[in-house]
């Protein structure tokens, strides 16, 4: 997918350099001259050197200006690309190539998701009493959903802040539903914008990614939070938990990553051991649970700081049936504690389906548990240090049962 645009980019961004048009310009008057052939032997070589001098200097050029975008993965917003729009006023796919969130239909994933959504509605909607004239942001607004929420619920006044090209259709959108008295959206960087107002009374936001973290959006509300809000304003959500249980997953382990081995008669492996240290984000069924589930952090989003999102913390697994265990699996859950009754959710294989489903950490091998054995061991997660959105995990485990194993595996979700 990378390589599919990089390509024609390079040579074409190659062939129109100045420099190489200059000299391609010198070899021909030369030529014309009748001089080349006197020179050819030295050209060539000049040539060699001065071509690989300047394809250096472009693969280094690209990498500067667009590297980020080029891992475009996933539904993974690129922060700080403003759409552009063709002749007759539409975003065009390369838009859509560089910022994922322009286009409509993961907005739609996110709207259909009702269980999310329906959870801020209410969390808004149902609680009159703290929204009714107060300054709101919405950091990330995309369609604009939650400042309308928020409006509708008596705020005073709503600014929405979103990086990307969906803006537009979100400014629409509030237009169409005659709210544009009550809500103002600004295009932009959270990091980047001037705020109309110094300080906000309410910051709602959702920010959640893959494994809660994935994404890194979290860094931009604690950003916005310690901007904007006033002393004792209120954020929604306020709460999170990240937590962790293990599954039996033979067949799908094996369709996942052992597939690899033999494809059409083939030798992939190389690709299961890419696919064991990704995790896979995919829907967990409650049936192959095999352990208890332990949370692995609490997170307190009107106080947490940055730099408690890269954690490690140990953990206790206790099996709750004799049973084999392929794989570790993550999910969180929401709270909205500052409502009149608190308003959850959750995005466990136990919990109504979500567009978060779970993430499935498979380790080499098997684990053999006798009930009530137990599994300890430590989890380690921080960004990755090339791009800060993606996540890097450490999976250390010991099983001091009937039969025992111990490892350690890394991962990274990009
Ligand atoms: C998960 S979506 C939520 C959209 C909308 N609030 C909703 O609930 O449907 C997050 C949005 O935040 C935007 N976003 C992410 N980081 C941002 C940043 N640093 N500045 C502005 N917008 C950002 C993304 O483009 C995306 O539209």
């Amino acid at each position: 997918m990378i390589k599919k645009y990089y390509y024609p980019c390079v040579l074409s961004r190659f062939i129109e350099n100045p420099f190489v048009r200059l000299y391609l310009h010198t070899l021909k008057s030369l030529k014309k001259q009748n001089i080349y052939h006197k020179l050819s032997h030295q050209l060539s070589h000049i040539t060699y050197t001065f071509i690989y001098l300047i394809y250096q200097l472009h693969i280094h050029t690209l990498t500067m200006d667009g590297g980020d975008d080029m891992n475009v993965d996933r539904m993974v917003a690129r922060n700080g690309t403003k759409g552009t729009v063709d002749k007759d006023g539409n975003l065009t796919s390369a838009d859509y190539y560089f910022d994922s969130y322009a286009h409509f239909g993961i907005h739609e994933e996110m709207l259909k998701d009702e269980v999310r959504t329906n959870s801020y509605r209410w969390a808004i909607e149902r609680n009159p009493h703290l929204f009714k004239d107060k300054i709101v942001l919405d950091v990330g607004c995309g369609t604009g959903i939650l400042s309308m929420f928020a409006a509708r619920a008596g705020a005073k006044h709503v600014y929405g802040i979103e990086c990307s090209g969906i803006v537009d259709v979100a400014r629409k959108i509030v237009a169409n539903n005659g709210l544009e008295d009550k809500v103002t959206l600004i295009q932009g960087k959270v990091e980047e914008v001037t705020l109309p107002v110094e300080k906000v009374d309410i910051i709602i936001s959702e920010w959640m990614g893959y494994a809660l973290l994935y994404e890194s959006m979290l860094d931009t509300v604690i950003y916005a939070r310690d901007q904007w809000l006033v002393e004792g304003g209120l954020v929604f959500p306020d709460k999170s938990t990240l937590y962790m249980c293990m599954i039996e997953d033979s067949d799908y382990k094996s369709q996942k990553i052992d597939w690899w081995k033999n494809v059409y008669g083939f030798d992939m492996s190389i690709v299961s051991e890419m696919a064991m240290a990704e995790p896979l984000v995919d829907t967990v069924d409650a049936a192959s649970i095999v352990t208890n589930h332990c949370p692995l952090i609490t997170i307190d989003i009107s106080t947490v700081k940055k730099e408690d999102l890269a954690f490690q913390v140990p953990f206790k697994l206790t099996a709750t049936q004799t049973d084999y265990a392929h794989a570790f699996v993550m999910w969180f859950d929401i709270e909205f504690s500052k409502c009149h009754k608190p308003i959850y959710f959750g995005t466990g294989p136990h919990h109504r389906y979500t567009h978060w489903k779970q993430t499935v950490f498979y380790f080499d091998g098997e684990m053999t548990l006798n009930n009530n054995e137990t599994v300890e061991g430590m989890v380690t997660c921080k960004p990755n240090e090339s791009n800060h959105r993606d996540l890097d995990f450490k999976l250390e485990y010991t099983h001091e049962g009937e039969i025992q194993k111990s490892g350690e595996n890394t991962y990274v979700m990009r």
